[in-house]
Parts: structure tokens; C-alpha cells; sequence
């Protein structure tokens, strides 16, 4: 395998796209934002100075790595040569299906497929191609270049050789995969969301502010970050969908989403993406609890 395209640049797509860039495979980057293309590539030569400042890379790995990188606005001009696609466009079954639907059109035939979703089934996914044995789920997790884990997601139809050769490559680009079947959430967000849907109920119903929340589960649990300020890094837009994936997948009252987060995603408080979430960003990135104003 040498060449991937990944599918949107947004928080996850610029980050899969510089790992496999690093770890010299070509990679086209595709989204259909010629902005979100401009500041995709510009977070990945953030990240990569980052690294070349803490010595992790050299200045030559660098410039080998941005030049590995082209970008498209055209989905079928930029998969034409791709072994893998790595799809991280925005969370939304439709949109996804819609993509797999053109990937599947437009792909070499023994191209595999995978997705970066968070929640939506791999299964319902590949059901709208017809290599349903060469989809598959890389559930990358934020920020890409530095956490280890991807889990591997085996669909209903998802061949073992398909699940060996992205177990396998997972490994060559340094990540640690661990295989899991497909059921709503997987095993990262089933177990993660309800732990965030929670917090956002206690301070919902008023049981302690945005910091107090955040700092028991800091200091208590060892967390490193607590569930709301997480909450405010992956997106709440996010959060709200993987619940609601959850809750009609599983029909189980337990994972309803609370209507504090509803509300917060209706009004434009997406966490750090649009400023501002349960924290405050919009001056100097400084975070500043804003709790009082959600306490009922
Ligand atoms: N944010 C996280 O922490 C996180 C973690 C793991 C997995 N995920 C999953 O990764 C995926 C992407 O999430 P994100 O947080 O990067 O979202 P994001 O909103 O930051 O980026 C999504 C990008 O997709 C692009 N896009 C939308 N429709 C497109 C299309 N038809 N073709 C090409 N590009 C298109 C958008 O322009 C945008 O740039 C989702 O499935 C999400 O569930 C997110």
C-alpha cells in the first residue's frame, strides 16, 4: 500500500492524514471545503514544528511529510490511485452513505474502504456498496498524531483479510489496534459518552459547576482531562450524535442525550471548534468555566 486518500480535513482528517504522511505512504487529501483543505494542511504543519521543536522528527522529515500530502476538492479525481480510503467527513449516516455510495464508484475495485466513524454502523455503511467484504471501521482517536489507539471495526460482511491487512497496517504507521465487532459506539464511545453525558446531567441538574465537575474527575479519577473540557475538544455536535446513534440503536433510555447538550448544539456552542462550549475560548485559548449561566 503507498497511496490513501482521506475523505475531510477537518479535527480527524488532518490528523490521519499526517500520520500515514509521516509514515510515507502518499496521501490525498479530499474534502469538499477549499477553506477546510487550507486549514487542515496548516494545523498538520503546526503539528509537525511541534514536533520538530520536542526533536520527535527532523526538519527534513518535515518537508518530506507536507510534500507527501496533495489536496482535492474532487472525491473521484482523488481516489483514483488509493489502496486504502480512510473516510472522516463529518458525523452523519446519510452523508456517509452518500460518500461510500461515490467511493464505491469511483475506487479501484480492490480498494478498501474504511471509515473513521465514532458510532455509525460499519455493517449499514458497506451496505451501499457492493465490496461490503472491503469496508471496515479505522476509528482513529483526537488528537491522531499522538494517541495510540485505533479501533478496528469488523462489519457484519467485513472479510478477515481485510481485518488482518488494517490490523496490520495500523501497526506500520505506529498505532496500537484492537479489533471489536460492530455494535452502536464500539467499545471507545459506549463507554466514554455515557461518562460525558453524565457530567453535562449533573450540571444540568445543578449538582456542581463546570470546574468542580472537571477537577473530581481530574484528581479523583486520574483523568487527564475531565469530561466536560473533553467534551469541549471532541465537539459537542459530535458528542450529541454518537449519543443519539446509541439511543436508537440500542433502544435504551440510558443513553438519551441530555437536553443541556441539546440545547448547547442548537445554539452554536460546539466546544473549541466555534469558541466556545463549556469552557470559554475565544480569549487567548485561556479556558474559563462559564458554569454558572448553565445551572438551572
Ligand atoms: N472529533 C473527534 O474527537 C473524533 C474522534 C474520533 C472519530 N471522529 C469521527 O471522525 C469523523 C470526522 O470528525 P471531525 O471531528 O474531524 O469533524 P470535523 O467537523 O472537524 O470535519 C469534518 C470535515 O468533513 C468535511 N466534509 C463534509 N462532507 C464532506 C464530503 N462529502 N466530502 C468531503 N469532505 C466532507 C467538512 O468540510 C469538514 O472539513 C466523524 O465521523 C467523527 O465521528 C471524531
Amino acid at each position: 500500500m503507498k497511496n490513501v486518500a482521506v475523505i475531510g480535513a477537518g479535527t480527524m482528517g488532518n490528523g490521519i492524514a499526517h500520520t500515514f504522511a509521516l509514515n510515507g505512504f502518499k496521501v490525498q487529501l479530499i474534502d469538499i471545503n477549499d477553506a477546510a483543505l487550507k486549514k487542515g494542511l496548516e494545523t498538520i504543519s503546526r503539528n509537525l514544528d511541534r514536533m520538530v521543536a520536542k526533536e520527535t522528527i527532523s526538519e527534513a522529515q518535515k518537508a518530506t511529510t507536507l510534500t507527501n500530502i496533495s489536496t482535492f476538492t474532487n472525491l473521484t479525481e482523488g481516489v483514483e490511485y488509493a489502496s486504502l480510503v480512510v473516510e472522516a467527513a463529518t458525523e452523519n449516516t446519510n452523508l456517509k452513505l452518500n460518500i461510500f455510495k461515490q467511493l464505491d464508484d469511483a475506487c479501484p475495485e480492490d480498494t478498501i474502504l474504511a471509515t473513521n466513524t465514532s458510532s455509525i454502523s460499519i455493517t449499514q455503511i458497506a451496505s451501499v456498496t457492493s465490496r461490503p467484504d472491503k469496508v471496515i471501521g479505522m476509528h482513529f482517536m483526537n488528537p491522531v498524531p499522538l494517541m495510540p489507539l485505533v479501533e478496528v471495526i469488523k462489519g457484519y460482511n467485513t472479510s478477515n483479510e481485510t481485518t488482518e491487512t488494517i490490523l496490520e497496517l495500523a501497526k506500520n504507521i505506529g498505532k496500537h489496534p484492537v479489533a471489536v465487532t460492530d455494535y452502536p459506539g464500539f467499545i471507545a464511545n459506549r463507554i466514554l459518552m455515557p461518562m460525558i453525558n453524565e457530567a453535562i446531567e449533573a450540571l444540568y441538574q445543578g449538582v456542581a459547576g463546570v470546574q468542580e465537575i472537571d477537577t473530581v474527575m481530574k484528581l479523583g479519577m486520574a483523568h487527564p482531562m475531565g469530561p466536560l473540557q473533553l467534551a469541549d475538544f471532541i465537539g459537542l455536535d459530535v458528542c450529541l450524535s454518537i449519543l443519539n446513534v446509541m439511543f436508537e440503536g440500542f433502544k435504551n433510555p440510558k443513553y438519551a442525550p441530555c437536553p443541556l447538550l441539546v440545547n448547547m448544539v442548537n445554539a452554536g456552542k460546539l466546544g473549541i471548534k466555534s469558541g466556545e462550549g463549556f469552557y470559554d475560548y475565544s480569549k487567548n485559548k485561556k479556558a474559563e468555566a462559564i458554569s454558572k449561566q448553565f445551572l438551572k
